[in-house]
């Protein structure tokens, strides 16, 4: 495994393997892994020959109240657990490899990106957006993989790569939670103890809107209501609890796909998680947490 700072350096690194016809497989991250992290890579690295892993704390999505500064980093950790998982190359630059002076172009994504997360974090998906796509130009994979922790990300990226056709796969990879349902997060660590045992409270009131799904309700306030009351109980500040379709992330319709997706607040922790309330029907977009009560993997 080759650690590379410079762009020049993995263009160079991936010359012959691209000529060669190997399949490139690119997992973008911030670091500080967990096993979500580690099941993208696991991913990529049963479909592709090479599989590269960008990490870069990208100061263009933190807003000025964000967490930039402390967000949690941990290289020498990341690159042994890289190791472990089987990857090629980390690409690991600098913030001036990445942002160059006379750097001024962005990627707004556009309607999908102004709602739930994009509400309140103002800019947060245009940084990341603009991030992604410089990178999709640094390494060129033939496939990518996010999380679906992530949803709306997901979607963002899916919109980029439609909208400018960008010759790359996206691939999305189920949440990996703890065992107590919590999805695993590299701001978890923020968390107190008292908090980190209230914190899967999130997930079960995700899920008993899922059940009520199950067992028929399609009304969104009564589905909504379902989660609402356990979060509230739990002491969660509620950024937004949505139903949207789970393709468009627009209006939610029950004879489409659905996704339920929350912002919570716990302590001084935002926290997000989201739930599938029918199969997906997302090209590559494989089931996640479908069945109420039961936690994937
Ligand atoms: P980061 O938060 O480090 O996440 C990197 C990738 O891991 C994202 O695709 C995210 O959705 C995925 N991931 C995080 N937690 C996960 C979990 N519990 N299960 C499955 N996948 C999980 O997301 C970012 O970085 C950045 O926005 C980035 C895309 C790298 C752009 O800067």
């Amino acid at each position: 495994m080759r650690t590379l700072r410079t762009i020049r350096e993995v263009r160079a690194a991936l010359h012959e393997p691209r000529d060669s016809g190997q399949r490139i497989g690119l997992v973008p991250t911030m670091g500080a892994f967990h096993d979500g992290h580690l099941a993208l890579i696991r991913n990529a690295r049963a479909e592709c020959e090479v599989v590269v892993v960008s990490i870069f704390v990208n100061p263009t999505q933190f807003g000025p109240e964000e967490d930039l500064a402390r967000y949690p980093r941990d290289e020498a950790g990341d690159l042994d657990k890289a190791l472990a998982t089987g990857v090629d190359l980390i690409f690991a630059p600098s913030a001036e490899e990445m942002y160059p002076a006379g750097f001024g172009t962005t990627v707004d994504p556009g309607p999908v990106a102004t709602g739930l997360c994009g509400r309140n974090r103002v800019g947060h998906f245009t940084g990341v957006a603009t991030v992604v796509t410089r990178l999709f130009g640094i390494v060129a994979p033939h496939a990518a993989y996010f999380g679906l922790k992530d949803y709306q990300q997901v979607s963002v990226i899916r919109r980029v790569v439609a909208d400018l056709a960008l010759p790359v796969e996206i691939r999305a990879i189920p949440t990996v939670r703890e065992p107590d349902g919590l999805a695993m997060s590299s701001r978890n660590v923020y968390l107190s103890a008292e908090d980190r045992a209230i914190a899967p409270v999130l997930f079960h009131a995700l899920q008993a809107t899922a059940a009520g799904f199950a067992s028929g309700e399609r009304r969104a306030d009564r589905l909504l209501e379902l989660a609402q009351r356990r979060l509230e109980e739990a002491g969660m500040a509620i950024e937004y609890l949505e139903l949207r379709d789970a393709e468009t992330l627009g209006e939610y319709t029950p004879d489409r796909g659905a996704v339920l997706a929350a912002a919570v607040h716990l302590g001084g922790t935002r926290l997000i998680d989201n739930i599938l309330l029918t199969p997906p029907r997302v090209p590559g977009l494989r089931g996640q947490n479908l069945i109420p009560g039961k936690v994937t993997p």
